[in-house]
Formats: C-alpha cells, sequence, structure tokens
C-alpha cells in the first residue's frame, strides 16, 4: 500500500482534530469565505477547516488520502446538517479527478505537507485555482520549539531513516522552499507570502492525557512508538515528549492549552 495512505489511515486523526477545532473555524473566518465561493480543503481530515467553510456558504470539497477522515468528513458534515460540501479521497500529489482552474480558494493546513513530491503537490495545487484565486497552507516549521514541530523531530528521532529521496514534510515550512515550489508552478514571486502563526490545541485533559491521543491516534507518532518498542527505547521516546507537552502546556493539570507555531502561506495566481 502507499505508504504516505498508511501511514494516516493506521490512527484516528479525527482525536486530534478536536482538539485544534477553535483555530480551524479562526483561520477559515480571516479567509472572507462567502456564498458561491468554490473551495478545495486539501488534506481536509474530518473536515477541521472544510465544515467552517461550508457554514460560511461556500461550496466545498474536502479531498484527504485517508478512506477513514474521508469517511469522518461525511459524517460531520451530515450532523450538522450541511448539503453544499462532499469529501473525496485523492492525493494532494495527483488531483486527477478535478478539473484546472475550478476553485476560487485552496486550503491545505497541515494536510497537503505530508504528501511526498512537493513540487508535484504545489503544481497542482496552482493548476486547480481560478485566476485570481488563492490558496493558503499551514505547514509545520522545522526546528520550531512549539508542539507539533517538537513531536515530528522527535518522533523522527526514534524511527528508522527515510528511503532515499524522500522529502520531509516540515521543509514545507521553509519559506525558501515554499517560494521555490510555487514560483516552478509559474507564481510571481510577490504573490507569495509566509508568516508565523499561532494555532491552539485545547483538551479537556492533562498533558499527559494529550500525548496518550499523540501515541494512539496520530500516524507520525505511531511509528515512533513502535520503533521505539523494537529498539527497546519506549520508556525514553514516552519521557521526551511527556516533558515537552508538560513544558508547553499554558492550562492547568487538567486542561491542557498549547500554543503551536506553523508557517502561514499566502499564494496568489
Ligand atoms: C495532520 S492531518 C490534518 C487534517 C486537517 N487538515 C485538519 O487540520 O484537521 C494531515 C492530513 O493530511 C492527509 N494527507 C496526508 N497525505 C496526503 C496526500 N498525499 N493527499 C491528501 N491528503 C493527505 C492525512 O490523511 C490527514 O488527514
Amino acid at each position: 500500500m502507499n505508504p504516505n495512505k498508511a501511514l494516516w489511515e493506521k490512527g484516528d486523526f479525527t482525536r486530534i482534530a478536536e482538539t485544534i477545532r477553535d483555530s480551524g473555524r479562526i483561520l477559515i473566518d480571516g479567509l472572507d469565505v462567502g456564498p458561491g465561493m468554490e473551495v478545495l480543503d486539501l488534506g481536509c481530515g474530518d473536515g477541521t477547516t472544510a465544515l467552517p467553510a461550508a457554514e460560511l456558504g461556500a461550496n466545498v470539497l474536502g479531498v484527504d488520502i485517508a478512506s477513514n477522515l474521508v469517511a469522518a468528513g461525511r459524517a460531520r458534515a451530515a450532523a450538522a446538517g450541511l448539503s453544499k460540501i462532499s469529501f473525496e479521497e485523492g492525493d494532494a500529489s495527483d488531483l486527477m479527478n478535478i478539473a484546472d482552474e475550478r476553485f476560487d480558494l485552496v486550503v491545505s493546513i497541515f494536510g497537503a505537507m505530508f504528501a511526498p513530491c512537493p513540487c508535484d503537490v504545489a503544481r497542482e495545487m496552482v493548476r486547480v485555482i481560478k485566476p485570481g484565486g488563492r490558496i493558503v497552507m499551514g505547514n509545520w516549521i522545522p526546528g520550531d520549539p512549539t508542539l507539533v514541530a517538537q513531536v515530528l523531530k522527535i518522533s523522527a528521532a526514534y524511527t528508522p531513516p527515510p528511503p532515499e529521496g524522500f522529502v520531509s514534510p516540515v521543509s514545507w515550512g521553509v519559506e525558501a522552499n515554499v517560494r521555490e515550489r510555487f514560483e516552478a508552478a509559474g507564481i510571481a514571486p510577490d504573490q507569495i507570502s509566509a508568516t508565523p502563526t499561532t494555532c491552539i490545541f485545547t483538551y479537556d485533559g492533562s498533558p499527559a492525557e494529550l500525548l496518550d491521543l499523540f501515541r494512539h491516534y496520530y500516524g507520525p507518532t505511531m511509528n515512533a512508538y513502535a520503533a521505539a518498542e523494537s529498539a527497546g527505547r519506549t520508556e525514553d521516546l514516552h519521557a521526551e515528549l511527556r516533558t515537552l507537552f508538560e513544558q508547553q502546556n499554558q492550562g492547568g493539570a487538567d486542561n491542557t492549552v498549547i500554543h503551536a507555531t506553523f508557517l502561514k502561506v499566502i499564494v496568489r495566481k
């Protein structure tokens, strides 16, 4: 099976997504989404940003590589009574079922960054937006001291080296790479901006319990725990991550609030 698909179907990202719903809504509220707008949410998961866009009246398509998350998105949209939203399985590297220049806005928050072949991803996003349309990406930043960048860094240190030619997802968190990829896809340099931005994880439980969600449901962390177990290093990994979650918590002992920095990329065609 495609390892990228296997990684995300292995867990259940809905369990983590529940802790960032407010940030997803706030992000969409800042994008002037309105009735009649055509919006693609790429790597949509269970619709953290797709549902708020549909609630604002846009016609929304959510595309994700994980069939379990596509099903979860459909279920959430149905439960919310939303009709102008649909979800499809697909790969951000090759949006073969989507016509050129279909969308006004492509949103991809911590989504397309995980697809292999980043230049193909940039080219596909540019292809499917209309002239004058926008692409908005949220990408974790390599080396950033806050939560998810550190989770990915620590997890990678316990996971076997990736195959040759693998491009790290967090390379999308470096502005120079973002510029190179979108300029190669035909975007003018002055139409690309990248700004560090904050998203907030809120969880009604302790930092250790939030870490448990990552351990059991977040693909990259699940793989790190599996590799650490094979190497007899589970306790080391767990201690490192537990310290991280506790240090990052700005809430209380049973109420976790963690601010995480990402690179917000805005591209205009
Ligand atoms: C960290 S989750 C974010 C989900 C959602 N955007 C959110 O903010 O809740 C990453 C998502 O990207 C999806 N994904 C990973 N690789 C993908 C690819 N090649 N094409 C489409 N989706 C992909 C995963 O299945 C997962 O749903």
